[in-house]
């Protein structure tokens, strides 16, 4: 039986639904926040409890009090802690909400798993917490950074995950995805965001000039890699970067949208934001020696499968943004 923290959200949705693909028991735990569209994880949530191996919570982690009572039915089983304030640009304007939804939602839950008979726990970090870095690709012992309060947080969850667990009989990981995509994806995030500026015929602010280079990594790579984790055992505590190693400048991903839209995009080029960083290439081969992959899904399909679920995806008014 598997915890899943913030199964209603893009990652905490796919990594459920995996499980719940192979038959394995899922209690899967969301507050349903309001970061971007409710209806969204509504919508996952309607597809995750077709299967009859799942039960919901809405439930605020923070509430230490509402999540010891759903805790005390459960033993033996396994957590994989996805649930969190993510997004760079919004931790300036509201660093109470990452704050509490990751760093006391985290300490709460750890507090509260630490005595009970568990085999693994995952916590889902970011390749954020690297900054702004010289030496590519980014492999694990580098000097973390925080540029913005996104990354802030999530060092100070890792840090709670070793604080808590390094002397504990658990399996521990800590991961570190990259720009992860595909469907059912976070309308704040720029794949989809520029899908629905296409839609709208809006024109797109490129920041950086387009020279931002982003380490895409396809959703179901992510989930699937995370299952995998989870069934080795390991005494110390071990951490992963998950990344395709494969960076793209974003100039780039428009020339793929352009053809696969077989649409000219209208597109402004801004200088860089405060807080973004540039490069995010991450180093997978700590990770291919743990686990076996056979291929990261190439990024030019992975765009052409999350196009072609955004074209049959019935409720787009879901993806406009009000924050
Ligand atoms: N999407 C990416 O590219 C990416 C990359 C690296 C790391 N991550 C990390 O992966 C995790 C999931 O990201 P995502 O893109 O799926 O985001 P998401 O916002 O879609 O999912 C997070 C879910 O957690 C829930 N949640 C937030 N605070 C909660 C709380 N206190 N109690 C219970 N539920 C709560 C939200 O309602 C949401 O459904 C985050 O930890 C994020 O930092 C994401």
């Amino acid at each position: 039986m598997y915890l899943i923290t913030g199964c209603a959200g893009f990652i905490g949705f796919h990594m459920t639904k995996l499980l719940l693909k192979k038959k394995i028991n899922v209690v899967g735990i969301d507050s349903l926040n309001s970061y971007y569209a409710k209806g969204l994880k509504l919508e996952r949530l309607k597809i995750l409890k077709k299967y009859k191996y799942f039960s919901f919570f809405k439930l605020d982690i923070a509430n230490k009090k509402k999540l010891n009572k759903i805790l005390i039915n459960l033993n033996n089983f396994k957590v994989i802690h996805i649930a969190a304030q993510p997004g760079v640009i919004y931790s300036f304007k509201n660093p109470d909400s990452y704050y509490k939804n990751n760093v006391l939602a985290t300490d709460n839950l750890l507090k509260s798993i630490i005595n009970k008979n568990i085999s693994q726990f995952i916590f889902v970090s970011s390749s954020s917490v690297y900054g702004n870095q010289k030496k590519f690709p980014i492999k694990e012992n580098s000097k973390l950074k925080s540029i913005n309060y996104y990354a802030n947080t999530k060092i100070k969850c890792e840090n709670l995950v070793l604080k808590y667990l390094s002397k504990k009989n658990i399996s521990t990981k800590i991961v570190r995805p990259f720009t992860v995509y595909g469907p059912y994806g976070r309308p704040d995030m720029l794949i989809i965001k520029f899908l629905n500026y296409f839609r709208n015929n809006k024109a797109i602010n490129i920041y950086n000039f387009g020279n931002h280079m982003r380490d895409f990594t396809y959703v179901k790579d992510v989930v699937k890699i995370i299952y995998q984790l989870s069934n080795k055992k390991n005494s110390k505590i071990k951490i992963f970067n998950i990344c395709a190693s494969k960076p793209v400048k974003i100039n780039k991903i428009l020339d793929y949208f352009e053809k696969l839209l077989d649409k000219k995009i209208n597109f402004k080029r801004k200088p860089k934001r405060k807080g973004e960083m540039e490069i995010t290439y991450g180093s997978n081969t700590n990770l291919k020696k743990f686990v076996k992959i056979n291929n990261f899904t190439n990024i030019y399909f992975g765009l052409k499968k999350t196009i072609e679920w955004y074209n049959e995806f019935p409720k787009k008014n879901l993806f406009n943004l009000h924050k």
